[in-house]
């Protein structure tokens, strides 16, 4: 008999990918065969870098693993999780504050689709402070980033905003 492979969507505007984003992604392939990094286009936050931009790092980040695929879309999450005929969309949660989108955007998409659900998993301690927005803020006020985030992220982020950390951390 044939094995299905089991395929979950990790959608985000990934503007840029975090190492918070990147252990999600690797404890998912613990549950699943099958990673899709889904990099929206249109989201509602208002993204530095473009959609190219976000779709290349990322595929930088996991260059040579099989498991894990990055595509960028466009339109509903919904009809692009049918497309792909993955089984669950997977979506980390940092704490309280994340709990209110997250639950809006996890009863929309069912009633989008009944057969479409959301598998939440806890972020890893360590990376429970960070988001996309907050490593921005402190790349773009020359603060030390490096740990954060992956090593070709930190360069692209300093390139864009055209200085390096000014100091290092203690
Ligand atoms: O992690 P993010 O950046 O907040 O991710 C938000 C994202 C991209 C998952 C969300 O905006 C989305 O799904 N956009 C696609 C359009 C869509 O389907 N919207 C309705 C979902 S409630």
């Amino acid at each position: 008999m044939e094995k299905t492979v089991k395929s979950a969507v990790y959608p985000g505007t990934f503007d840029p990918m975090t190492n918070g984003h990147v252990s999600l992604i690797l404890r998912g392939l613990d549950i699943f065969d099958e990673i899709l990094v889904a990099v929206a286009l249109h989201s509602p936050k208002n993204p530095l870098f473009t959609l190219d931009e976000r779709v290349e790092m990322a595929r930088e980040i996991f260059d040579g693993k099989d498991r894990i695929k990055v595509e960028p879309f466009e339109g509903l999450l919904v009809e692009y999780v049918k497309e792909r005929k993955a089984v669950a969309i997977l979506r980390g949660m940092r704490a309280v504050a994340d709990f209110e989108y997250e639950f809006q955007m996890a009863l929309m998409n069912r009633r989008l689709d009944r057969n479409i659900h959301t598998v939440f998993l806890m972020t890893e301690y360590k990376w429970l402070y960070i988001s996309s927005t907050i490593i921005k803020d402190v790349a773009r006020l020359g603060g030390e980033i490096k740990g954060l985030v992956p090593p070709n992220v930190e360069k692209r982020l300093y390139a864009r905003y055209g200085h390096q950390p000014k100091d290092k951390i203690s």
